[in-house]
């Protein structure tokens, strides 16, 4: 799917899942101030999210209001990679699959045709994060494996949790097709 695909909108019940635009980022932002334990980030990160990486972010939206984000992007240096930065959704949104509908509308864009792998860092508390990143592997038919990468001290000088490298893939011949 292109990217103008994508912003036509693949609407399903009364959600509308699409890229975002650089008007959206002030409610992205607010979606993950409102989302713990997610890092806050500056308002003008989540804006060159919505600008410069918006064929690989997307939102969910009902009557307008954004309910459900994923920042992501195609490391250069990795290819056939798909790196998810953040997931975002919002409390009263939570549980109906709308993160895990997010995740499968974006390995199926046009840009994504050569992924056949997706990591993310996970902190090993969270059991939401951890559940939906598994919950994909299986519909990927693909096993997913963990590492930890950014370390407590080593890398966070002691002010954040371990956060794993979660590694799922190669992803399964029949389940990519079917993305
Ligand atoms: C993590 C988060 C994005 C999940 O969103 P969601 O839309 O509720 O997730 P889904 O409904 O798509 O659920 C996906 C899977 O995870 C499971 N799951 C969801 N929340 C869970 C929880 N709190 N505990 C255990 N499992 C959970 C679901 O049962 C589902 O599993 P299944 O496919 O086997 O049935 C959401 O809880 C959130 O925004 N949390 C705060 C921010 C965060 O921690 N983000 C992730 C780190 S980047």
């Amino acid at each position: 799917m292109s990217i103008a695909e994508a912003k036509t909108a693949a609407t399903s019940d009364d959600l509308v899942f699409r890229a975002p635009e650089p008007e959206d980022g002030k409610a992205v932002w607010e979606l993950i101030r409102s989302c713990g334990p997610l890092d806050d980030n500056s308002l003008y990160c989540n804006l060159l999210q919505c600008d410069h990486f918006a064929d690989t972010c997307i939102l969910a939206e009902k009557d307008g209001e954004v309910l459900g984000w994923i920042s992501a992007y195609l490391p250069p240096a990795e290819e056939g990679v798909l790196f998810i930065w953040q997931v975002a959704v919002s409390e009263k949104a939570r549980g109906m699959g709308l993160a895990g509908r997010m995740l499968d509308k974006l390995v199926a864009r046009k840009v994504c045709r050569g992924v056949r792998r997706m990591k993310t860092t996970i902190t090993p508390d969270n059991d939401a994060s951890w559940a939906l990143f598994r919950s994909f592997a299986r519909r990927m038919e693909a096993p997913i494996e963990g590492e930890p990468h950014f370390e407590r001290e080593a890398h966070f000088g002691g002010e954040h949790e371990t956060e794993v490298m979660a590694e799922i893939g190669p992803f399964g011949a029949l389940a990519r097709k079917a993305a």
